[in-house]
């Protein structure tokens, strides 16, 4: 089969792999039909995340059909359509039981990272009933791909993490896929006011039509005094970390309002600065989360409701046997102008 491989930091190719097979009962095999990229797996490219190690398929999001299930697995069939979890889940370890799927003891991020990925024509899913999910009659494929990773994302560690209230000031740093995806699902809590900053004016005008009250581009070196223009002096209430370098921590270390939450989305790759000697005072909360995707299930709801329509984040669409020029797309947004990338397998 067709599988694109980290080949270590700044390598990449598409290569031809043996088809993977079940290792343990519990597993299925998914042949893929849609994948994605992510804001991860560039970083992964650059380096930045040690557990992935050359010769790694990527990718952890998709949709797919079951092509084959261990012995063990009773809830799904061949044949069945599956959305696919980012976070791989046994359902039993203590973390799984206090719904930290992120932290599984033989799961959370594995996917595209310790074990093979879905940027392939077929994957293996471990644990597969308590990871996969079946899709609804009717659904959008293309729109259940932004549920593997990047609404559960921005929803738990950027809008839960974040205590997004009705009437709250939130800033979202990066507005990116994972920064417009909190933006999206900001909006269930009606915050009074939900400021983007980004660097790249077109991402800033898709954030303005995805309800943006505000935009500002943090190009000039300014963020700070326009985010304390647009809030009165105070500062925001939630700042939702969605870049993953200190720059932008740092950002929204300066533009939280006492009693404030940063929470942060973004794969850090180096040392972050934490300015206590000014944010001891200011009774603020950091979060961090890896992803659980305990509210797969729920936005599965919203979905069919229509609430939101994650198919505005797609921008363009490739053949595997073009994930390349997918990742070039996808690697030069500014130029491009790509949000999600579908790539049909
Ligand atoms: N915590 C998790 O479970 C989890 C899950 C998925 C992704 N992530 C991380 O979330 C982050 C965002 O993902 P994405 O797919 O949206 O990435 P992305 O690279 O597509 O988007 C990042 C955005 O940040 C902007 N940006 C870059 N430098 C900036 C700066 N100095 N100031 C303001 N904006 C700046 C870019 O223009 C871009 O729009 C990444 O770090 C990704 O690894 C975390
Ligand atoms: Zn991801
Ligand atoms: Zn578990």
């Amino acid at each position: 089969m067709k599988a694109f491989v980290y080949l270590g930091p700044g390598k990449k190719a598409l290569e031809e792999r043996p088809k993977p097979d079940i290792t343990a009962p519990t597993d299925a095999i998914v042949k893929i039909t849609k994948t994605t990229i992510c804001g991860t797996d560039l970083h992964i490219l650059k380096g930045d995340v040690p557990t992935c190690q050359p010769g790694r398929i990527l990718g952890h999001e998709g949709v797919g059909v079951i092509e084959k299930i261990g012995a063990a697995v009773t809830t799904f069939k061949p044949g069945d359509r599956v959305l696919i979890s980012c976070i791989t889940a046994c359902g039993k370890c203590a973390y799984c039981r206090k719904g930290m799927y992120s932290h599984c003891t033989t799961g959370g991020w594995i996917l595209g990272n310790s074990i093979d990925g879905c940027q392939a024509e077929y994957v293996r899913i471990p644990h597969a009933e308590t990871s996969l999910y079946p899709i609804p009659d009717g659904a959008d494929e293309e729109a259940l791909v932004m549920l593997s990773d990047i609404l559960p994302t921005g929803f738990e560690c950027g809008v839960l993490n974040g205590k997004v209230a009705p009437g709250s000031v939130v800033a979202i740093v990066g507005s990116g896929p994972i920064g417009l995806a909190a933006l999206l699902t900001a909006q269930f809590y009606s915050p009074a006011e939900i400021i983007m900053i980004d660097l790249d004016d077109n991402r800033l005008e898709v954030a303005k039509r995805f309800g943006a009250t505000a935009t500002v581009n943090s190009g000039d070196g300014n963020a700070v005094e326009a985010v304390m223009k647009l809030t009165g002096g105070r500062g925001v209430d939630t700042a939702i970390e969605a870049v993953g370098i200190p720059a932008t921590f740092e950002l929204c270390e300066q533009i939280v309002a006492p009693g404030a939450t940063i929470a942060n989305i973004g794969v850090h790759g180096t040392k972050v600065a934490l300015h206590l000697e000014r944010l001891w005072d200011r009774n603020i909360t950091i979060t961090t989360r890896l992803v659980d995707t305990v509210s797969t299930p729920m936005l599965l709801n919203i979905l069919r409701s229509h609430k939101i329509d994650p198919k505005l984040l797609i921008t363009h669409r490739f053949k595997l046997s073009h994930i390349l020029d997918a990742y070039e797309t996808f690697g030069h947004a500014a130029d491009t102008r790509a949000l999600k990338v579908i790539i049909e397998a």
